[in-house]
């Protein structure tokens, strides 16, 4: 079983839907630099105050900040026995860092999984997007309801739409993606862990191929 994991994809894509499942089939400890963030800027700490204005925007967090939040979260004793890394690495200079720091941890990327998501899809999904404000399961107001309107099936939190959920917002977040996330897919190839999927399925039929994958190797 494959247990030290990279998620990539679009925003939209459904990295958060499927690790938020992932990590309970499989105990492994989620790390997403986005509610990293997000509960951060909640708390309004030090680091929340920075990244504000970048997550509002849909701009990336300048890369020294995001690396040294996965730094420290990475070397916790929690991520011994796997992580799913979701939104992280997103640029070549995190991407690189990563490896390094997964070195120095003895902690190794096995596999990096990609959501293919066509853009179209993209902008429905986050349009309708609804997230736990306590403990950030995704939901949809179409396509994924919770069984109480407003509130989250996990923990009972209330639902909300994210601030950089809305159109300004999106198409910057799509273009970083284009510019500076989606040539790691090359590097991730080049390095032979790349595997891709295609999120066009569904959840449950995605989240049954990837567990799939991992538990054949
Ligand atoms: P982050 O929180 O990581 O946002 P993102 O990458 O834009 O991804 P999303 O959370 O929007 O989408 P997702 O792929 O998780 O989709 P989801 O599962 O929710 O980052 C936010 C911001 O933080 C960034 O813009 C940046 O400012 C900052 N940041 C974070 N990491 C950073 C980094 N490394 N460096 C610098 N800055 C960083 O699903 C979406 C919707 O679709 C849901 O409603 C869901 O129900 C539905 N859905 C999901 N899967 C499916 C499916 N298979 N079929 C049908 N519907 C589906």
């Amino acid at each position: 079983m494959l247990k030290n994991i990279v998620l990539m994809g679009p925003p939209g894509a459904g990295k958060g839907t499927l690790a938020t499942r992932l990590r309970e089939e499989l105990k492994l400890t989620h790390i997403s630099t986005g509610d990293m963030f997000r509960e951060a800027i909640k708390n309004e700490t030090p680091l929340g105050k920075e990244a504000k204005a970048y997550l509002d925007s849909g701009n990336l967090v300048p890369d020294e900040l995001t690396i040294a939040l996965v730094k420290e979260r990475l070397s916790r004793s929690d991520c011994e026995n796997g992580f799913l890394l979701d939104g992280f690495p997103r640029t070549l200079v995190q991407a690189e860092a990563l490896d390094k720091l997964a070195k120095e941890i003895n902690r190794p990327i096995e596999t990096v999984i990609n959501l293919d998501c066509d853009q179209n899809e993209l902008i429905r999904r986050i349009s309708g997007r609804r997230v736990c404000k306590n403990c950030g399961a995704p939901y949809h107001v179409d396509t994924m309801k919770p069984k109480v309107e407003g509130v989250c099936d996990v923990c009972g939190g209330p639902l909300y739409q994210r601030a950089d959920d809305n159109e300004e917002a999106l198409k910057v977040r799509l273009q970083h993606y284009v510019n500076s996330t989606k040539p790691l897919l090359d590097y991730y190839r080049d390095k032979g862990l790349l595997k891709n999927f295609d999120s066009l399925v569904g959840i449950a039929r995605i989240f049954d191929e990837v567990i799939n994958f991992l538990s054949s190797k």
